[in-house]
């Protein structure tokens, strides 16, 4: 998929090196769902895991050049199918340029029109006020406060939920 700035593409193991930039920075793995990657070993085995994914899954890479910069995904929203949820982290040194907006709108447009999904939701850390943003701008709205935790249960801290019923005209 292509956006005025962003080219959007599925991540292949040759991803290694630019997704270890940021899994394995702290300040963007603060409010993920995973943990901080230590090694580039477990980025090679994430990789390998996404052909079993569900969501649809794309790295984002500025047009005109080879730099991957982030990647997000999208898909069933704790299992419902008519709801889709998305979520996605960028390298720190790109932050605040409009990309993660950019990023989302199209994958949100992907959903709209591949699979006629018209519900959309998404959660960020109560502290993480920019990605609140980001959903704002997609056309979402907050809806209520959740619990979040990463994959292995710790970090438990409040969210906060969004969702929205978008069609075509609005994204
Ligand atoms: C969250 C994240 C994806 C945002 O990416 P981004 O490309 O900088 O986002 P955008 O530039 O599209 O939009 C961010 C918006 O939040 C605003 N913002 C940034 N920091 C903010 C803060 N601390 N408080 C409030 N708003 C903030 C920006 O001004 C911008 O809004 P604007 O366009 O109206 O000015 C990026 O910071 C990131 O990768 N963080 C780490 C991973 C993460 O937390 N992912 C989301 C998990 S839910």
């Amino acid at each position: 998929m292509e956006t005025e700035r962003l080219i959007l593409r599925p991540l292949t193991l040759d991803d290694c090196d630019a997704v270890y930039k940021w899994v394995s920075d702290e300040d963007v793995t603060r409010y993920m769902v995973y943990n901080t990657y230590t090694s580039k070993e477990q980025v090679v085995c994430w990789l390998k895991s996404l052909e079993e994914d569900d969501d649809y899954l794309f790295g984002f890479v500025r047009k005109g050049t080879d730099d991957l910069i982030g990647c997000g995904s999208i898909g069933p929203h704790n299992g419902d199918r008519e709801r889709w949820g998305f979520g996605y982290n960028l390298r720190k040194d790109q932050w605040g340029n409009g990309y993660a907006t950019e990023a989302a709108k199209a994958m949100i447009r992907f959903a709209q029109k591949e699979f006629g999904i018209t519900k959309f939701a998404s959660s960020h850390v109560e502290q993480n006020r920019a990605s609140g943003h980001v959903m704002e701008k997609c056309g979402l709205h907050f809806v209520r406060y959740g619990q979040f935790q990463k994959l292995d249960g710790t970090c438990k801290m409040r969210s906060m939920e969004y969702e929205g019923e978008l069609d075509l005209q609005i994204v």
